[in-house]
């Protein structure tokens, strides 16, 4: 489980707080989905959780185990990290290389390192795309990629920010299709930070931060019925919500 206690962030140099008593629980094979308007410090509290932020308060553990400077390795390859952008996260000349990047960096032998991302092109429909530029890829191909670079490493914990959000709709059903496989083949925890309501509503939970505070949380389905509460913290509703007609039909 990632659980976060009491986390508060405050950027150097600033009084704010970014973060300010955030408490949250993601366990493995669940989904839970995080909203919140611009700036309300979603993408901070994403980089608390495998340590590209040290939070100023409270505390994060992972699997029981703290956050602290000897463990920030064992930590990130438990917790891994889709951003919103694809092409920030591509290094390699070719689709095989990124995914056997992240393997070569922990001096995995040459030949388990060829065996596994064999099988994660395969299981990630890559393969014919093996000796391809990742540059040259779609925007959906091009998360799939990332997935599948981050997912030979065999986390426990996926977090994705706002990763679909460059992406047209046909490749956002996709790549959610692909989020939940993973949880529910191999019981990935996911934690996912989204603009869309629809896809929050496949979430067991939703988070709604609002200038780092956790505002409301419940299933999706209760989040969504305070939808004139959710709008003013500039968070979108779908539309029965809204005409208070969900589950109607
Ligand atoms: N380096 C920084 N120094 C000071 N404040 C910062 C810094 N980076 C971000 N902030 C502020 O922290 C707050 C939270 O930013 P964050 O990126 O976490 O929000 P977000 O919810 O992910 O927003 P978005 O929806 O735009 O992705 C914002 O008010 C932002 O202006
Ligand atoms: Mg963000």
């Amino acid at each position: 489980m990632i659980e976060t206690k009491d986390l508060t962030y405050t950027f150097p140099l600033s009084s704010e707080n970014v973060l300010s008593g955030v408490n949250l629980k993601v366990e493995e094979g669940d989904l839970v989905a995080l909203m919140g308007a611009n700036g309300s410090g979603k993408t901070t509290l994403t980089r608390c959780l495998n340590g590209l932020v040290q939070p100023t308060g409270g505390s994060v553990t992972v699997d029981g185990h703290p956050l602290t400077q000897e463990n920030i390795r064992a930590i990130r390859r438990r917790v891994g990290m889709i951003f919103q952008d694809p092409n920030t996260a591509i290094t390699s000349p070719t689709v095989e290389r990124e995914i056997a990047f992240g393997l070569q960096n922990l001096s995995v032998p040459r030949r388990v390192i060829r065996e596994k991302t064999n099988m994660v092109m395969e299981q990630f429909h890559l393969t014919k795309l093996r000796h391809v530029s990742p540059m040259d890829l779609s925007g959906g191909e091009k998360q799939r990629l990332a997935i599948a670079a981050v997912m030979v490493l065999e986390p426990t914990y996926l977090i994705l920010d706002e990763a679909t959000s460059f992406l047209p709709s046909s490749s956002r059903k996709e790549v959610m299709a692909l989020v939940d496989q993973l949880r529910l083949e191999l019981k990935v925890g996911v934690l996912l930070v989204t603009q869309f309501p629809e896809e929050a509503l496949r979430a067991s939970s939703l988070l709604i931060l609002h200038k780092g505070q956790i505002v409301q949380r419940g299933k999706p389905d209760e989040v969504f019925s305070k939808a004139e509460a959710l709008e003013a913290y500039g968070v979108p509703v779908p539309l029965e919500y809204r005409l208070g007609i969900a589950g109607a039909n």
